[in-house]
Order: C-alpha cells, then sequence, then structure tokens
C-alpha cells in the first residue's frame, strides 16, 4: 500500500480527500494526491503528467493510462480556469483507476448544461489561450466507465471518474 501526496509526506488516513470530498472506500493500491493552482499557467498539466506516469510504471494498460490522463487533464484545467484550484486524488484499487477532482471555487449552477459539448464559461482571455472549447467534461465522460459530478454554487465541486483496469 503506498499513499502519499505528490510532495512525498505521508497522506492524512481520512475519509476525506484534501479538499474536503468523500474518499473512495475501497482499499487502494495505491493513492495520491495533487495539489492545482488557480490560474497557475506554468504548471498546469503537470497533476495529469505525474498521473500518467505512475500509471504507466504500475503497468497499467496503454488506454487505461491513455483515457486517465485525458480526464486527469481536462479535470486539472477545470481546477486552473473555472475554480479557486483545488485537488485531484488518484485512487487506483484491483478493479479501477479513480480521480476525485475537488475545489471549493464557484461550484455549478446547472449541471446538465455544464456537461453539454460546446458550452464554456471561460472569459475570453482564455479562449485567447486555446481553452474553453467546452469539451472538457464531455471528453472527461466519454474517457470513464462512471463519472459523476456534484457542484453547489458557494461551495464548490467535485467531480469523479473511474476507469476500470480489466
Ligand atoms: N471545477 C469547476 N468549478 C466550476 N465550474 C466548472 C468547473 N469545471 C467546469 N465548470 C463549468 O463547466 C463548463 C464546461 O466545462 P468544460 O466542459 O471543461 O469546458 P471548458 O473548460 O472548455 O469551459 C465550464 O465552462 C464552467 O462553466
Ligand atoms: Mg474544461
Amino acid at each position: 500500500m503506498y499513499r502519499k501526496n505528490d510532495n512525498g509526506q505521508a497522506m492524512d488516513p481520512a475519509e476525506v480527500t484534501p479538499c474536503g470530498a468523500a474518499r473512495p472506500s475501497s482499499e487502494p493500491v495505491l493513492e495520491m494526491s495533487f495539489e492545482v493552482g488557480h490560474y497557475d499557467f506554468a504548471a498546469a498539466g503537470e497533476a495529469a503528467s505525474k498521473i500518467k506516469q505512475v500509471l504507466r510504471k504500475l503497468g497499467m494498460a496503454p488506454d487505461v493510462v491513455r483515457r486517465a490522463a485525458v480526464a486527469a487533464y481536462e479535470a486539472e484545467m477545470n481546477l486552473v480556469i473555472h475554480s479557486v484550484g483545488g485537488s485531484i486524488l488518484l485512487h487506483v484499487d484491483t478493479e479501477k483507476v479513480t480521480l476525485v477532482s475537488c475545489d471549493e471555487g464557484p461550484g455549478m449552477p446547472d449541471i446538465s448544461l455544464a456537461m453539454k459539448e460546446g458550452y464554456s464559461t471561460a472569459p475570453d482571455e482564455i479562449r485567447e489561450m486555446g481553452f474553453g472549447a467546452g469539451m472538457g467534461l464531455p471528453n472527461m465522460k466519454r474517457c470513464s466507465d462512471s463519472f459523476s459530478i456534484e457542484s453547489e454554487v458557494g461551495r464548490g465541486t467535485t467531480v469523479t471518474a473511474s476507469i476500470r483496469i480489466a
């Protein structure tokens, strides 16, 4: 069992992720948490690429690694762009890879609208950087075997995506 954050410090074995979302209840083979900063474009994408490396090292099938990396990247960019920053928990058990992205940002007033292809509230300055196509959440869902969003306006958002290993 391997449980640490991306600074290599031991993680609090509490029932919640670093920003308060419920942890997957299954016994993890590996669990790591990655902090993601708001508007930190210099570091954006680092969590997703570390997650990809870790899954590769674990010997996961290339398709599982690819789908998890895409989902992690979209979650990470949403933390950077739409939230106040937050964290992504990587939880691997014997059956699946689970990513839990959580933040204490603005929340989503309408989750089904947010899930629509092409829907984005990204401001012009973000679109000029090439983001804001409104495909991130639909893409995450497509890459996942199970996908859910919990969000409350003014409280925050938790996005959970799982990919079956076998
Ligand atoms: N963590 C989040 N907190 C608040 N709103 C979010 C979050 N993630 C996504 N959203 C909302 O959902 C919309 C759609 O997200 P997404 O499909 O990733 O497209 P994009 O990031 O290109 O806007 C965003 O424009 C934003 O309004
Ligand atoms: Mg997005």
